[in-house]
């Protein structure tokens, strides 16, 4: 599966730059390199849509983009946007620069009204560490709705992806196994597609309430 259509829409330094609430948005979190951007246009089927690199850091802003989702799927909504958000907890990245994303992530996370599901992105080879758990109890706090995906899948032997995701899901306290995902193959592609239409959904279900 792949998006029918996505363009670029905006990038924000500041919550004033960001977009007027429009369709419901996913935003993609997860450390500095982790493949948030990659993700995005596997996930789209667009390679070039997002802006990746092999520089930790490359994404420093609030990226949108304006995604028209599969038509396969049950329940999904006829648009969404795509927040790209930048990545945390790269040491290298200058002090003062991080300093100044924290407040921008966190006017997003908090108040953003269409703001439907976080997906928080972590390399499977790597597991979960401090500032994911850090991070999943944030959104918790702030009952934002949170999709763990293990992505670089393709770089551990497949035997030893199963154990991996299980061991992710004990350190993190989930009540399922994260979701598989690799960019380089599209692993996980139609099964993140599925859960990103079932929170749309219950995101919306919350709202109307
Ligand atoms: P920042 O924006 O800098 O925080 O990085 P990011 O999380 O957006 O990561 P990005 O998508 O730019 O990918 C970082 C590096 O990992 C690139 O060299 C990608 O080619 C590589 N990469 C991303 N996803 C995968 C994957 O699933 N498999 C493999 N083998 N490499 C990947
Ligand atoms: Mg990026």
């Amino acid at each position: 599966m792949r998006a029918r259509q996505a363009s670029y829409l905006t990038s924000a330094t500041a919550p004033a730059g960001f977009p007027p609430p429009g369709p419901p948005e996913i935003a993609f979190a997860g450390r500095s390199n982790v493949g948030k951007s990659s993700l995005i246009n596997t996930l789209v089927g667009f390679p070039g849509l997002a802006r990746t690199s092999s520089t930790p850091g490359r994404t420093r802003l609030l990226n949108w983009f304006r995604v028209v989702p599969p038509t396969a799927v049950p329940g999904m909504p006829p648009e969404l946007a795509f927040v790209d958000l930048p990545g945390y907890g790269f040491a290298k990245v200058p002090r003062e620069m991080r300093a100044a994303w924290r407040p921008l992530v966190e006017a997003f996370v908090e108040k953003r009204a269409t703001l439907a599901l976080v997906v928080v992105i972590v390399d499977l080879r790597r597991g979960p560490e401090k500032e994911e758990e850090e991070l999943l109890a944030w959104l918790e706090h702030a009952g934002r709705p949170a999709l763990v995906v293990l992505t670089k899948a393709d770089k551990l032997p497949k035997s030893k992806r199963i154990p991996a995701a299980a061991w992710a899901r004990k350190a993190l306290g989930l009540r399922r196994d994260p979701l598989l995902f690799s960019a380089d193959t599209g692993d996980g592609v139609d099964d993140l597609w599925r859960q990103i239409a079932v929170a749309v959904q219950s995101a919306e279900r919350a709202r109307s309430r």
